[in-house]
């Protein structure tokens, strides 16, 4: 409903909580109350007169008698005179014992005569309607010592009665007006308090506060029945709206575009990001660009391409500096530019303590489960609150209006949406945890666990891969926060800030980027035989990670051991080629990691290398995204055993990358992946034994099951696009916006 149609409909009732009583009050008044009254006040005046008619014959009993037995008519007829002295009185008149009117005063009417004193053998009633006027008759028998004489008529003059009712009946009409004017004007401002009382309350539903606790204080009491069938109906159309979009848009760059011009249109998006999309560095031929291994970059790349925003980011490069204008901006991609990377620039020591301490000495290992210990230091802490402030002031800056949408990217900026919020409090801030959350137990020995909540809940929309995270991160918040945690609709209120906790689950660009340009698959495996120097017939696995701890390498390699012993058939027959970026070299944990990966995979190739052949190629370099693309077309299996792992992009970058629809995915069941990618086969990489099984299936499996297994899979990843996980935030931001400015304007409009 339009809003002016909500107020004309408002003022209408209104109106006739006002006008509807005093018509009310005055029908009530006319054909009820009034008459009533009329006939209440004859039945006592006539109760009146009785009396009266009673008082004047007992008044009159002795000096009549006395006259009456002296026979003295003039002196009865005086008396009787004397009598109407008073005002009331209209007439008087003696009937003897057979009924014959002997005296009678000057008014009493022609034509009466006597009646009889017993009420029920009369057929006249008391009330006589004279054209004098209305007159009351009362016939009271008349005695002297005992003896019955005859009967005194007594003749009340009424018309009185009608002035009274006619007093009685203004005074009423006055009364019910002011009466019906007070109701009239409290059930107004009663009506008024209480829509004012439900607005406040359907606003705070719109903002979503109402969705917080059914015993929120926002939402006043009367409303409290309704809110849970208001968020009820509001989820539903939301998740059918939701439904709509996926079952009838097939997502890819174009129509995220057209969701980003219909749906926010003008609005300007911003993302920020530690890493950034391209690293300009000096070479030994002069300036290269290079593209980072980071799952991050390659999911949120493509999404900027599509918007054309400005992406800030730290510049790491070693030439980053001299490609970048006077606001440190730089257009990217640099072959076609589309969009804007603004770079932020740290010294060693801010990096040291913000990048390498906090963020990947406390908060990765902390949210990973790798048996890895986080460290804590109060310096590192220090930087990152500093560099986290830097970030959210170029924001600032490069925002435009002072409602931007805001993609805060990942662990590196845990703060950063709550300075946001503080700066630009219409901002719409949608907060991506690229890496899993732990349990509350875990996440509790940060000891700034409290400060990064509250920073996370600057977000309008917090994103995780799944639904696991949202809820450890929930029951996280609940545990350690002053907050109201609504788990049915999956939103957090806090400091008058509402967080909508929402899994949207990571994937990559469809069709891949070199699907048009790379050889056949024919091609690329015979290529990759020559470079390794492989016989024909060698079977290939791969495995493509950072050389990070949480990745599984050393299980893989151990499995790739069990298998070449279990099956010496495999010996001379299979090699796995490890693609390990080198990452985070400055800390030791990660220096120790590649020296163990090293000795490893050179302990095995010891054991069971021979003429030429070595099971594991350890490739310890960075490889571009080309490359390694024709990789996954190479091989026959991929490896993917990450210990703990928010999604893992690169088994969904081998499903793509296989239009041949051939190859085998072997998947832990400890990645985000492996919760979409059903048709691998999911193992538990710290199961040696039943990794090393897995290989020898994929590397036996027919052909035809790898097909089926395949085509389902990338029919999956195909849908669930790296599009699809952006327009559904960016679709739910929208809804949240629309919901906001629709409150703001009915808070305008009360
Ligand atoms: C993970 C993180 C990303 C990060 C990437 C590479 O995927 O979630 O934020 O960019 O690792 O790590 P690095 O430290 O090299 O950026």
């Amino acid at each position: 409903m339009s809003l002016q149609r909500i107020k004309s409909s408002r003022s209408l009732r209104l109106t006739l909580r006002f006008v509807v009583p005093l018509v009310v009050a005055m029908a009530l008044l006319a054909y009820a109350v009034l008459p009533l009254v009329d006939k209440l006040t004859l039945h006592w005046s006539v109760r009146d007169m009785d009396i009266r008619s009673k008082l004047v014959t007992s008044t009159l009993q002795e000096p009549l008698g006395e006259l009456l037995g002296q026979g003295n008519k003039r002196k009865i007829q005086s008396l009787l005179a004397r009598a109407m002295q008073d005002e009331r009185l209209f007439a008087l008149g003696y009937c003897d014992i057979q009924g014959k009117l002997l005296f009678k005063t000057r008014a009493f009417p022609d034509g009466l005569g006597c009646l009889s004193p017993d009420p029920s053998a009369r057929k006249t009633s008391s009330l006589l309607e004279l054209p004098q006027g209305l007159v009351h008759v009362a016939v009271n028998p008349f005695s002297i010592e005992g003896l019955p004489m005859g009967s005194l008529m007594v003749l009340h003059d009424m018309s009185f009665v009608r002035q009274r009712s006619e007093d009685t009946r203004k005074y009423l009409l006055v009364l019910f007006a002011v009466l019906s004017l007070v109701t009239s004007v409290i059930t107004v401002l009663i009506a008024h308090l209480s829509w004012r009382g439900w607005m406040t309350g359907v606003r705070a539903l719109l903002r979503g506060e109402g969705l917080i606790s059914p015993f929120s204080k926002s939402s006043s009491s009367e409303l409290q029945p309704l809110v849970g069938d208001l968020r009820a109906l509001l989820r539903t159309m939301d998740a059918e709206k939701r439904m709509a979009d996926d079952l009838t848009i097939s997502w890819n760059p174009d129509s995220l575009r057209s969701l980003l011009f219909k749906q926010l249109a003008g609005e300007q998006i911003l993302v920020v990001s530690n890493r950034e999309p391209y690293i300009h560095m000096k070479g030994r031929e002069g300036m290269e660009v290079q593209r980072p291994a980071s799952g991050l970059v390659t999911a949120v790349e493509p999404v900027m391409r599509a918007c054309s925003g400005i992406w800030i980011a730290h510049g790491s490069g070693t030439a980053d500096r001299e490609v970048v204008d006077q606001k440190d901006h730089v257009r990217v991609p640099p072959e076609h530019p589309e969009y804007t990377l603004r770079r932020i620039w740290l010294t060693q020591e801010e990096e040291q303590g913000y990048y390498y301490g906090l963020a990947n000495e406390g908060l990765w290992p902390l949210c990973h489960i790798a048996h890895v210990r986080p460290i804590f230091r109060t310096g590192d802490w220090k930087r990152y609150v500093a560099i986290n402030q830097r970030f959210a002031d170029a924001v600032i800056r490069e925002a435009e209006r002072d409602d931007p949408v805001v993609l805060v990217q990942d662990y590196h900026f845990a703060l950063l949406p709550g300075m946001l919020r503080q700066s630009l409090p219409r901002a719409t801030i949608i907060t991506f945890w690229h890496i899993p959350w732990p349990n509350p137990e875990s996440f509790g020995i940060c000891p700034w666990r409290e400060e990064i909540l509250r920073g996370m809940l600057g977000s309008t929309i917090l994103g995780f891969h799944t639904p696991f995270h949202c809820k450890n991160f929930l029951e996280t918040v609940d545990r350690y926060l002053e907050t109201r945690v609504n788990y049915a609709s999956s939103t957090i209120s806090h400091g008058g800030n509402l967080t909508l906790v929402e899994a949207y689950p990571i994937s990559i660009q469809w069709p891949s980027p070199w699907q048009d340009t790379q050889p056949p698959v024919i091609r690329c495996r015979e290529d990759i035989r020559q470079e390794l120097n492989l016989g024909r017939d060698i079977l290939l696995g791969l495995g493509v990670d950072r050389l990070d701890y949480t990745k599984g390498i050393l299980e893989r390699l151990r499995a790739v051991e069990c298998l070449l012993e279990t099956h010496p058939d495999m010996v001379g027959r299979f090699c796995l080629i490890q693609i390990a970026a080198p990452s985070r070299s400055v800390l030791e944990e990660y220096r120790a990691f590649e020296s163990r990966v090293r000795a490893l995979a050179e302990q095995i190739n010891a054991k069971f290398s021979r003429d030429g052949y070595q099971p594991i190629h350890l490739k310890v370099e960075h490889h571009e995204p080309r490359d390694i693309n024709r990789y996954y077309r190479a091989v026959d299996i991929c490896l993917v055993t990450s210990l703990h792992d928010g999604m893992n992009l690169v088994a969904k970058e081998f499903v793509a990358a296989r239009d041949d629809e051939r190859g085998v995915l072997v998947l832990s069941r400890f990645t985000g992946a492996a919760h979409e990618l059903y048709e691998a086969l999911i193992v538990n990489p710290y199961h040696i034994e039943q990794t090393a099984d897995a290989l020898y299936q994929a590397l036996t499996m027919p052909e035809f099951e790898q097909q089926a297994r395949m085509r389902s899979m990338r029919s999956m990843v195909m849908d669930f696009n790296v599009y699809r996980w952006a327009a559904r935030m960016l679709l739910d931001a929208a809804r949240i916006r629309r919901r906001e400015k629709l409150a703001e304007r009915i808070g305008v409009a009360i």
